[in-house]
């Protein structure tokens, strides 16, 4: 059975939020609002309770989970060897939708980090997350509440769809604000390297760190992911999703005519498009799921936009690739791994 708590926002009721805190330290499983995406938390000191955590989600036990703390000074609970750079980071990032990964501290339980020696940490800023952090006193471990490899939920009814039942309590904070997971930097290797792309953007990391590195990785189910998190199957709807990419003028009839040709098969059709381009498909049979026409509605839809569609049924989704800077580079790096990395280049 899972509870289901409305919480204010930007006023989060003390006696909900010690209820979900004494669930926690009690070993239990809370699923929260952080500005990016839903979180399914757990005790991070707490073996057991992490366990919990990779059963829920049908998590495979390779991937490693985000450690989340209330503020800086709690970094050397989870973490040894902390780098001078994270001063400067957490000082212009945190709380934010960073995430840095650095020498694990021995107190953290193995299944946390896969194993590894290092751990992943940030300090979210949602005030529901940083009231639960500061009321139950301990890092909270917290990957996405979704089930593994479906879309990062971006409201409490995505965590019930995929999870409900296996949690304790549901914390319901309404829409996330940013609607893309948190931006992974490492911290270990010789040169800081952005291991996933997110709500910060790489323009923002290389003001600080004019030589951060990022080599995109999309790995194929069966191949030996170098580093965690690089699966190309990921956010995945159920439906087929093909993304198209270039120049607006000429992907959008390109778009018009595969369209055609699978509704010509009797597919049912679903587009996910930016709102100034669905007057385009007027003359078409298709679903649609709009997304924003500027890069931070197109992130906070994005998710959401693809568990609609899947919930209409279609067969086939087809996408029109956004710009790449800013929050873009997070955006099309999603829609590739939603897409198993269907990403046509489309020239004329
Ligand atoms: O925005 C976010 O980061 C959200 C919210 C809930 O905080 N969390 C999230 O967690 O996206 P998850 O588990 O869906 O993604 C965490 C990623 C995984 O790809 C994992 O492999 C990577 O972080 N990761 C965790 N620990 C790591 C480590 N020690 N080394 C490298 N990658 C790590
Ligand atoms: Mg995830």
């Amino acid at each position: 059975e899972t509870l289901i708590a409305h919480v204010e926002r930007d006023d989060p009721s003390p006696e909900t939020i010690a209820l979900a805190s004494d669930i926690l330290r009690a070993g239990g499983l809370v699923a929260f609002p952080t500005e990016t995406v839903y979180g399914l938390g757990a005790n991070a000191l707490d073996a057991d309770a992490i366990s919990h955590i990779f059963e829920a989600k049908q998590r495979p036990a390779n991937d490693p989970i985000i450690v989340h703390l209330a503020e800086p000074d709690d970094i050397g609970i989870v973490a040894s060897d902390v780098p001078d750079l994270v001063g400067q980071l957490a000082e212009a990032f945190w709380p934010g939708p960073l995430t840095l990964i650095m020498k694990k501290h021995r107190d953290v339980p193995g299944n946390v980090t896969a194993q590894r020696d290092t751990v992943a940490v940030r300090i979210p800023n949602h005030p529901i997350a940083l009231s639960l952090l500061r009321a139950s006193g301990v890092p909270i471990g917290a990957p996405s509440a979704n089930r593994f490899s479906r879309p990062s939920p971006t409201r409490a009814e995505h965590v019930l769809a995929d999870l409900g039942g296996h949690v304790d309590v549901v914390l319901d904070g309404g829409n996330t604000d940013i609607g893309v997971e948190s931006t992974i930097l490492d911290l270990t290797s010789a040169i800081p390297t952005l291991l996933r792309p997110g709500g910060i953007p790489l323009e923002a990391l290389r003001d600080i760190i004019p030589d951060v590195q990022y080599t995109p990785l999309y790995i194929e189910e069966d191949g030996i992911a170098p580093s965690p998190g690089t699966l190309s199957k990921h956010y995945a709807p159920q439906a087929q999703l093909t993304v198209y990419d270039g120049p607006r003028e000429i992907v959008l009839p390109h778009i018009h005519r595969i369209a055609e040709g699978h509704l010509e098969n009797n597919d049912r059709v679903g587009l996910l498009l930016p709102n100034g381009d669905v007057s385009r498909f007027e003359d078409l049979p298709v679903s649609i799921a709009t997304l924003g026409d500027d890069e931070s509605t197109t992130a906070a839809r994005l998710y959401a936009a693809l568990r609609e569609l899947d919930n209409l049924n279609v067969d086939i989704i087809l996408a029109r690739a956004p710009e790449e800077g800013g929050l873009g580079l997070a955006i099309r790096d999603r829609m590739t791994r939603a897409a198993e990395g269907r990403v046509v280049k489309v020239q004329s």
